[in-house]
């Protein structure tokens, strides 16, 4: 069977799911998105996901009517429709087709298009390299907007340096995140540290699960900024999204971290949450 995607009402080919040239989306950058992961053909954080898109649709003032039942319903059909059992589902709301014009154009019906793709989940993690690069981007990181072009950048640097992910640095020298993820450090007193919800970061569903479930295993989570140094210092690092889930950083730039191994805090987390979804 042929890959189907959504459309603004429609299931449609996947290769014939096109949206108009003035869509501004694709003019100005001016939508949100959002990534759910589907593990056994089930929605993981279907809730968180929804509503933070919710907040980030309200956060630059896109009217759209949609409900909580209805994505589900496009997701589980796409689901089904593409034969996912374990897969990725992206949403994207734009402001809709208006003639160019900075200003948000008035009465015009906002974008919906949805895609799912099967993705393979390994049963055994290895360790990845990240590099660091400056964080280039906007102050509301927090709104996960589709203008993605420095975290492009950053991430194709990683590629360029045989890395799995960029972790960005600010001016202060404080790491925000990565380019497509959050960050996280075990330090050496087995306390885990990643970086409190602001402006400054995109609030990651998979991190805030994350923190509850480390809590209910006794686990002490420490939300606040950290630097690179302590970064290469930590006993383990590693990065959470509903890509990759939770994926061990074992060097950082040339550093090794730690003995270069995956620890097991990261192993622990990383069941907890695959156990958690499934
Ligand atoms: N990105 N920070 C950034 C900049 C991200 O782009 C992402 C996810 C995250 C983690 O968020 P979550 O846990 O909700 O996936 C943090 C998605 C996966 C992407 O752009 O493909």
């Amino acid at each position: 069977m042929s890959r189907v995607s959504y459309v603004n009402g429609r299931y449609l080919p996947h290769k014939r799911s096109t949206v108009h040239i003035e869509d501004r989306g694709y003019q100005f950058g001016d939508g949100v998105y959002e990534v759910i992961l589907v593990l056994n053909k089930k929605l993981v954080d279907f809730e968180g996901h929804f509503n933070r898109l919710q907040r980030s649709l309200n956060e630059i003032s896109i009217d759209i009517n949609i409900s909580e039942i209805l994505i589900k319903q496009i997701f589980n059909r796409l689901i089904r429709f593409n034969l996912i059992r374990n897969g990725l589902i992206y949403l994207q709301v734009t402001r809709g087709v208006a003639e160019r014009a900075h200003q948000f154009p008035k009465n015009i019906p906002a974008a919906l298009v949805v895609t799912a793709k099967p993705i393979a989940i390994n049963s055994v993690v290895e360790g990845k390299k990240a590099i660091t690069t400056v964080d280039q981007r906007w102050d509301r990181r927090d709104i996960k907007t589709i203008q993605l072009l420095p975290n492009c950048i950053a991430k194709q640097e990683a590629v360029k340096n045989d890395a799995f992910e960029a972790i960005m640095v600010m001016d202060d020298g404080t790491i925000s995140e990565g380019a497509s993820s959050n960050l996280w450090m075990v330090d050496r007193d087995n306390q885990l540290i990643t970086r409190k919800a602001s402006n400054a970061i995109l609030n990651g569903i998979t991190k805030v699960t994350l923190t509850k479930l480390a809590h209910n295993h006794k686990l002490q989570v420490i939300e606040r900024a950290f630097t690179v140094d302590e970064a290469e210092e930590a006993g383990e690092l590693f990065i959470t999204s509903a890509t990759a889930i939770v994926t061990p950083i074992t060097q950082l730039n040339d550093r090794i971290i730690a003995d270069g191994k995956v620890g097991p805090v990261s192993l622990a987390l990383r069941d907890m949450y695959l156990n958690m979804a499934i």
